[in-house]
């Protein structure tokens, strides 16, 4: 494996404060973002390929935002992805949305249907889309938690009494935010519901979003970044003092599952040098992180 190795962190001694219990972490440094895409599209195969041979499907929740646009149309257009992920099996949700329309410049979906899902035949994939132009958020909000539960229940897809995902797309604002769960904002605190309108005041709206217990039961996060943008809260969250921040990407503790920090080597400029040298890796390698 051309790969150079990678620091997986076992429970305990990760750098995210906080103890994470049958769960790894795994801190992944691409050269960029070309590099970023194909190691996140091979393992994107990898899981979707295993799960519909374990479970007949694939349960993936997808990130908004810009830094995954690339790796959906990657998926999508590319010959030898387009070919190996199987389509038909795979179920696609979302890991949070704005209050708009589906054809918004601002929809989440939007921005996943253009990149991936218009470039596949019509009918082929299965979309569970959060309907963001509903007038109350917290109606979306729960439309979103019913329609999981028709889901996840019937198909035996649950743990603990959640939802247990195949894989999780996550990305990471420069506040710290994922998904939709931003700083001081209420759905940090719940516990039970797996869908919420979480009022963001300093976006003067209430985006919909999956919770933490959602998050956390998953098989596998990926927490992707790219940019120099990023460098400072990746090394906030990451770096040696990052036990004293508690950014709400940090209270991503999967229960029983691996999460993967994917960043470019512009996000992780700020990480120890020594850190860098030891994860990163070039496109070739890249070619084999299926
Ligand atoms: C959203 C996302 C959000 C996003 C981060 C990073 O709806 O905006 O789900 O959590 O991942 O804000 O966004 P960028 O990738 O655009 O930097």
């Amino acid at each position: 494996m051309a790969i150079s190795p990678t620091a997986q962190i076992k429970s305990g001694a990760s750098p995210d404060a906080g103890p994470e219990v049958g769960s790894s972490i795994r801190v992944e440094i691409f050269a960029d973002a070309v590099a970023q895409d194909m190691a996140i599209a091979h393992l994107f195969v990898r899981l979707a390929q295993e799960a519909v041979v374990r479970r007949g499907r694939f349960t993936v929740a997808l990130s908004g935002g810009s830094t995954p646009k690339g790796l959906y149309a990657l998926l999508a257009t590319d010959r030898h992805f387009r070919a190996s992920v199987p389509w038909s099996k795979t179920e696609f949700f979302f890991g949070d949305e704005r209050p708009v329309p589906p054809d918004h410049a601002e929809s989440n979906y939007g921005m996943v249907k253009a990149a991936m899902f218009a470039q596949l035949p019509a009918g082929l994939v299965h979309v569970h889309r959060i309907s963001g132009e509903r007038p109350d958020p917290g109606e979306a909000a729960a439309r979103y938690e019913a329609d999981l539960r028709d889901f996840f229940g019937p198909h035996g897809l649950m743990e603990a009494g959640f939802p247990r995902f195949d894989l999780i797309l996550l990305g990471l604002g420069l506040d710290g935010h994922t998904a939709s769960l931003f700083p001081d904002s209420p759905a940090l605190r719940e516990s039970e519901r797996w869908v919420v309108a979480n009022r963001v005041d300093r976006l003067n709206c209430s985006r919909i979003t999956l919770t933490f217990p959602v998050l956390n039961n998953a098989r596998e996060v990926v927490l992707l970044a790219g940019g120099t943008a990023k460098a400072a809260i990746v090394a906030a969250v990451l770096g040696q003092d990052a036990a004293a921040s508690i950014y709400p990407v940090q209270r991503v503790k999967l229960t029983n599952g691996t999460k993967r920090w994917m960043l470019d080597r512009a996000a992780a400029a700020q990480l120890g040098a020594g850190e860098i040298a030891a994860h990163t890796t070039t496109p070739e390698a890249a070619e084999n992180t299926g």
